[in-house]
């Protein structure tokens, strides 16, 4: 149940690159709120959490004395946390949150896992304009990785429009996030996945069962995003606009232009920052109009995702789906969009 307030009550587990970015956006939507989150560590991002006002956990019992000896003020530990929320939102790296899935069942809260988790996980794979409705009073579901993200909301677009066949695309993966590129990272070589398809096509799956997807991967030695390239055989012939207007259908995919100057990754992230946007996060998968091309029946086009940030908005509407408090996607992804800016990039 909600607070007095009528506020959905969050705990977030991890606060990393997308935990922290979870913990803003929480912050910025009416209808929920944090009651804090929980960590490991004593470095300078938990300083910043705690700065924030933010109250602070120990994610592992264990680590409680590590943390209150540096001088952290703790309100406890994560079963502290966890029976004070209606949903956790768990941010740990890979592998954690299938282990904290067993603790949040046992205490009968709902959570959220991110896409470092498999889907057997939750059983349920969530991306907003595609498996919304399926999420609605669950208690878990799965918020699927960055790459997966964008694929599913691109093809949902050109499924939605009667316009797809099948995809096929290549992800040029960033190498690690800006903030870890100190610790490793790769530099003076491209790395393909070692197999194929690489594990988004079949991800995009677990989403959406119909798409007939395939992906390759490469690991490419930079740090701000990915990019991905795709070739569509489209469901009949159609016109470049046809495509156009079926992307646009989707608050989530932003169309930028070349000719705005927009020619690459890092212009992408700087026009975020010049538009005030947090840590010049990019929420909406940005796809080049100019770039598209339509030849008969197949389609080619372009575009670039912000890993660190995409999933962001999917998390919120994942909160309201499993709370039952919003029944249809449209509604929370309107209310999600208004809350963080989306669906105003002055190009579009
Ligand atoms: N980084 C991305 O671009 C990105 C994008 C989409 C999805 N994801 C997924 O989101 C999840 C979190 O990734 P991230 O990049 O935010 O990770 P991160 O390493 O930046 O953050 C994880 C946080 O969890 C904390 N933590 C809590 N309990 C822990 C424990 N028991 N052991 C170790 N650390 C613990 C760490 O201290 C850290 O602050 C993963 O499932 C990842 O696959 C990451």
């Amino acid at each position: 149940m909600a607070g007095q307030d009528g506020k959905i009550r969050i705990g977030v587990n991890g606060y990393g690159v997308i935990g922290k970015r979870v913990a803003d956006a929480v912050a910025r939507q009416d209808d929920m709120k944090i009651v804090g989150i929980a960590d490991i560590e004593t470095d300078w991002r938990i300083k910043t959490a705690l700065q924030k006002g933010f109250k602070l956990f120990a994610s592992v019992d264990e680590r409680a004395d590590v943390m209150r000896k540096a001088g952290f003020e703790i309100s406890g530990v994560l079963d502290d946390l966890l029976r004070e929320v209606n949903v956790v939102v768990d941010c740990t790296p890979k592998r954690i949150g299938a282990k904290n899935a067993e603790r949040y069942r046992k205490l009968g809260v709902k959570f959220i896992v991110q896409g470092g988790e498999k889907h057997e996980v939750t059983g349920h794979s969530f991306v907003a304009e595609a498996s919304y409705l399926g999420a609605v009073g669950r208690d878990s579901t799965r918020v699927v990785s960055c790459n997966t993200t964008s694929v599913v909301r691109t093809l949902t677009a050109l499924k939605r429009a009667g316009l797809l066949r099948r995809a096929r695309g290549t992800l040029m993966r960033r190498a690690t996030d800006p903030w870890e590129s100190h610790k490793g990272g790769i530099m003076n070589t491209l790395v393909p996945e070692d197999e194929i398809p690489s594990h988004q096509g079949p991800d995009a799956q677990t989403v959406d069962p119909e798409l007939d997807v395939v992906t390759i991967a490469v690991k490419v030695p930079e740090t701000l995003a990915h990019l991905h390239t795709w070739s569509v055989q489209l469901a009949r012939k159609a016109s470049k606009e046809d495509v156009i207007e079926a992307f646009r259908s989707s608050s989530r995919v932003a169309l930028i232009r070349m000719s705005d100057g927009l020619t690459a990754l890092n212009t992408i992230k700087e026009l975020m920052a010049d538009m005030g946007r947090p840590r010049d996060d990019l929420y909406e998968v940005a796809l080049w109009e100019d770039l598209l091309t339509v030849r008969s029946d197949e389609a080619f086009y372009a575009y670039m995702v912000d890993n660190q940030a995409i999933v962001i908005p999917e998390t919120i509407d994942a909160i309201r789906a499993l709370t039952g408090r919003t029944r249809e996607a449209d509604i929370s992804m309107a209310k999600t969009n208004d809350a963080l800016g989306i669906g105003t990039l002055f190009v579009q």
